[in-house]
């Protein structure tokens, strides 16, 4: 049976083991690879590794580094930057393993970061090593690998606040049992939060402190956006095993100079404002709207990629808000879209839709 969406360190196994091998630089205790090639892994070399992040060298740089000292990383950035990708790709090129993830919500209860009980055990046999489930940050100490914890500052404060003491002290007590668990070489923590979420649920200054952020950017231009959703598009088509279309450049231009025009609020050439709806309109929903797009002209269309195809994904990602939204788009259709002769289709095309 082929599962829907391998691991990182699953799908990339092959690049993993092609840099265990090259890689002659220093690991830090526990790592995989070498900082220099766990970068390599992310970024790429343009030959036999594939880029998985695409963005400044120095980001990376950083985080690496960050994740080789006792401080743990936080990845911080609006919607859609790739925070959750990079931390699984640094999880698998650093310790093999990008499994050990919390994710967390305003229900994570603090077990979910410190350990909880089978009680069938407990009961039958009161509290034991063996009737305690350890949390995945539990094993990662443990094991001496990467925690991941997804959307940090969603979760309540006091379950936040569980981390303090393993990070500084790198221990986990379990008072129940007078014991504790004590990190080994080759733990750390990767948090991902995103900036949209700030004040739901501050991180306490306490803990702030652990952590070295880093802010992942939005893409700088409109190349280098195309650049990474044409890529990735092709990445999912492929895993996905859509039909073949083909080759969409313009198709994905068009999306993303839509996006960027409306997240920006201004037109590419500078020369007109328009107004910004709700929705977030990021990289990652640009390369959905793109995916859906190519799986309507692969199953139901001639094998090309239309405007019609991209349309109505468009639409839908920005028209969050029924009222406000829809007049936002139809005040953009109508005075830039429409008077771009090369885009006369895909005007139609987003009426119709
Ligand atoms: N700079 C980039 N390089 C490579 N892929 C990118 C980049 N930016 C976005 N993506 C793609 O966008 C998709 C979504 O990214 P991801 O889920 O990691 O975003 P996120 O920052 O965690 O968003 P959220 O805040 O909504 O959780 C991924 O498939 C990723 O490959
Ligand atoms: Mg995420």
């Amino acid at each position: 049976m082929t599962v829907l969406r391998p691991h990182a360190e699953d799908q990339y196994a092959e690049e993993l083991a092609v840099l265990a091998k090259t890689d002659d630089r220093s690991r830090p205790p526990g790592w995989r690879l070498s900082p220099w090639a766990v970068t390599t892994y992310i970024l790429g070399d343009g030959d036999q590794i594939s880029p998985k992040y695409i963005g400044p060298r120095r980001v990376v740089e950083v985080a690496v580094a960050t994740l080789a000292t006792d401080r743990a990383l936080l990845l911080l950035g609006v919607p859609g930057t790739a925070k959750t990708w990079l931390s699984e790709h640094l999880a698998a090129a650093i310790s093999g393993d990008s499994t050990l993830l919390v994710q967390g919500t305003a229900g994570t209860a603090e077990e979910a970061v410190r350990y909880g009980w089978n009680y069938a055990r407990l009961l039958a046999e009161g509290p034991s090593r063996e009737a305690l489930t350890p949390s995945p940050v539990m094993r990662a100490m443990a094991e001496g690998r990467l925690a991941r914890i997804e959307e940090l500052t969603r979760m309540p404060s006091d379950v936040q606040d569980a981390l303090i003491t393993v990070l500084s002290e790198k221990t986990m007590p379990v008072p129940e049992l007078a014991t504790e668990v004590q990190a080994t070489r080759g733990f750390n923590v990767i948090a991902t939060a995103n900036d949209r979420d700030r004040g739901v649920n501050e991180l306490s200054s306490a803990l702030r402190r652990r952590f070295n952020t880093v802010v992942l950017p939005v893409p700088a231009t409109e190349d280098e956006e195309v650049d990474i959703v044409s890529r990735r598009v092709t990445q999912l088509g492929r895993a996905l095993e859509l039909p073949e279309t083909t080759t969409a450049m313009e198709e994905i231009r068009r999306v993303v100079t839509v996006f960027r025009e409306l997240r920006s609020g201004a037109t590419t050439d500078g020369r007109a404002t328009v107004k910004s709806p709700s929705g977030t309109l990021s990289t990652a929903e640009a390369i959905s709207v793109l995916t859906s797009g190519i799986a309507l002209a692969a199953h139901f269309g001639d094998g090309v990629l239309r405007p019609a195809d991209v349309a109505a994904g468009i639409v839908g990602a920005v028209i969050q808000d029924p009222v406000s939204d829809r007049v936002i788009w139809n005040e953009y259709l109508e005075t830039v879209v429409r008077e771009r002769p090369e885009w006369r289709d895909f005007y139609r095309a987003c009426r119709d839709a």
